[in-house]
């Protein structure tokens, strides 16, 4: 039998890993694509981390997001819950606002899986920290650039959209509550 060298082996390792991610994460196709189109005058309320749809770029839709494993990568992102804050609205979940002192979560449309994961509880992992939230509401992936979406472009399939609570949690110091990489899983 010949002999397979560990320089030969780990290079087969490392050729071959990337290919099976990608396959993990084609799972998931975009459902369509959103033309920007211009915001009526007035309309467009840019705030904070939220910009408008530009017209004519073309926004890809998602109905799913990524497959949930027991650490499903996901980023983390900024978002008031409150009455008058980025939301806007109340959440989805239970048509209530919350106070950004408690662990509340917004997921992409995928995970948000039509409210099946409403008032469940989550694991958030990142920075070597980890802590729970309660899903609360979904940040759409699959429309967007309408006045129901404020003109701005459908959110990513891999969001999970956190409280301030969330951060402080996970011990991110506060200049640098913007996006961040992390680990989720089903609590
Ligand atoms: C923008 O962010 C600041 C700081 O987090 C927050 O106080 C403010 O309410 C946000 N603006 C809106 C409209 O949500
Ligand atoms: C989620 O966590 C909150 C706070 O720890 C708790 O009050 C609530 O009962 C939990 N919800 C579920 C469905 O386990």
């Amino acid at each position: 039998m010949k002999k397979i060298s560990l320089g030969a082996f780990l290079t087969v390792l490392v050729f071959l890993a990337p290919h099976s991610l990608d396959a993990r994460f084609q799972v998931c196709k975009p459902s369509g694509k959103i033309k920007g189109k211009k915001p009526p005058p007035g309309k467009c309320v840019e705030d904070n981390d939220s910009f408008c749809c530009i017209p004519g770029k073309l926004y890809p839709t998602y109905k799913c997001s990524p497959p949930v494993s027991g650490t499903t990568k996901a980023i983390l992102t900024l978002n008031s819950f409150e009455k008058g804050g980025d939301g806007g609205v109340p959440s989805k979940c239970d048509m209530k606002y919350h106070s950004d002192d408690i662990p509340v979560v917004a997921l992409s449309t995928g995970w948000y899986n039509g409210g099946r994961r409403c008032l469940q509880n989550i694991t958030i992992s990142a920075n070597g920290q980890s802590t729970h939230a309660m899903v609360v509401d979904e940040r759409d992936s699959s429309t967007g650039c309408d006045e129901e979406h404020n003109y701005q472009p459908p959110f990513q399939n891999n969001i999970v959209d956190a409280s301030k609570a969330v951060w402080k949690a996970l011990g991110v110091p506060m200049n640098d509550w913007a996006e961040l990489d992390i680990a989720w899983s089903d609590a």
